[in-house]
């Protein structure tokens, strides 16, 4: 078993030859594509814990080395997957997707993490799957109109329905059952539901209600707010593959500090995005 830490760039790198299984990027990257039912899966992951769950899972797991990040490259649950950390923002979530997708050659990336709730009815503790996801803070007016990704002509991203009906149907049936690994009571959570719709992405933690109440003024429909998604899925729009941004609510995008960020992370988070992933690959979705 690897531990995820010691070979990430944010918490310190080691050298590509001193750790088994580890080997330089060139050597097993798989380039070309993985076309068809059963190809290599991207798992995104924006928190080392997270990733950590996953690479425990995994009984073959490899680090390769690639644009200063660490890719976990095995199988979990019978399929195979790669498994990375994605970084914190648009352009970090971007370069990790786009060297799943172009160097290792990816048939579809899944993106896990936690996001602020926005919409009336989203709970720190629920979770949101992306029917749609948004760059709220691109504004190149008065050039294009605001949110509209130049050279797009669209502002919103869709993930593919199919796939979105799947993850989405695999989120709730996992959440069915996740009481059993977190203490949902003790730490004060509801029973988790599962909302599809409307994630909004940029280079900002939203800790304030003004701001909170600022993107939700400019984007009605909205349920969370991140800093990743709407990268991802901009760069898999690119490349046409298929995507799903899966985010546990951690807080309310607000001034109100609810739980320790990083034990929400440990002790929710951490195993929900664990339970998902694993339902989702036993339902052998995608
Ligand atoms: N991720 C988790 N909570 C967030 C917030 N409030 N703003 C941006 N990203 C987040």
């Amino acid at each position: 078993m690897h531990d995820a830490s010691s070979s990430n760039d944010t918490v310190g790198s080691v050298s590509s030859s001193s750790q088994p299984g580890q080997t330089d990027a060139s050597d097993q990257l798989g380039l070309g594509g993985h076309g068809g039912h059963g190809g290599l899966i991207g798992l995104m992951a924006a928190m080392p814990q997270e990733l950590q769950a996953l690479i425990d899972l995994m009984p073959d797991e490899s680090a390769v080395r690639r644009g200063g990040r660490v890719f976990w490259r095995g199988h979990l649950h019978g399929r195979e997957v790669v498994a990375v950390l994605s970084g914190i923002g648009k352009v970090a979530a971007s370069i990790t997707a786009t060297l799943l997708a172009d160097a290792f050659g990816v048939e579809q990336i899944w993106f896990t993490g936690v996001a602020g709730g926005l919409g009336a009815q989203v709970r720190v503790g629920d979770v949101v799957v992306a029917s749609s996801l948004i760059q709220h803070d691109m504004d190149a007016s008065p050039l294009f109109p605001r949110h509209e990704l130049p050279g797009l002509g669209r502002s919103r991203l869709h993930p593919a329905p199919e796939l979105t009906r799947q993850v989405h149907e695999g989120v709730a049936q996992a959440l069915l059952d996740v009481h059993q690994h977190v203490p949902l009571h003790a730490l004060g959570l509801p029973q988790p539901r599962v909302h599809l719709g409307l994630i909004a992405s940029g280079d900002q933690f939203v800790a304030s209600a003004e701001d909170g109440e600022t993107l939700r003024n400019h984007l009605p429909d909205v349920l969370a707010v991140e800093m990743e998604g709407a990268a991802v899925a901009q760069v898999c729009d690119a490349f046409g593959l298929p995507f799903a941004v899966i985010r546990t609510i951690s807080d309310r995008a607000d001034a109100s500090a609810h739980l320790d960020f990083t034990r929400f992370v440990e002790q929710v988070a951490s195993p929900y995005s664990l339970a998902i992933v694993s339902a989702l690959l036993r339902a052998q979705v995608g």
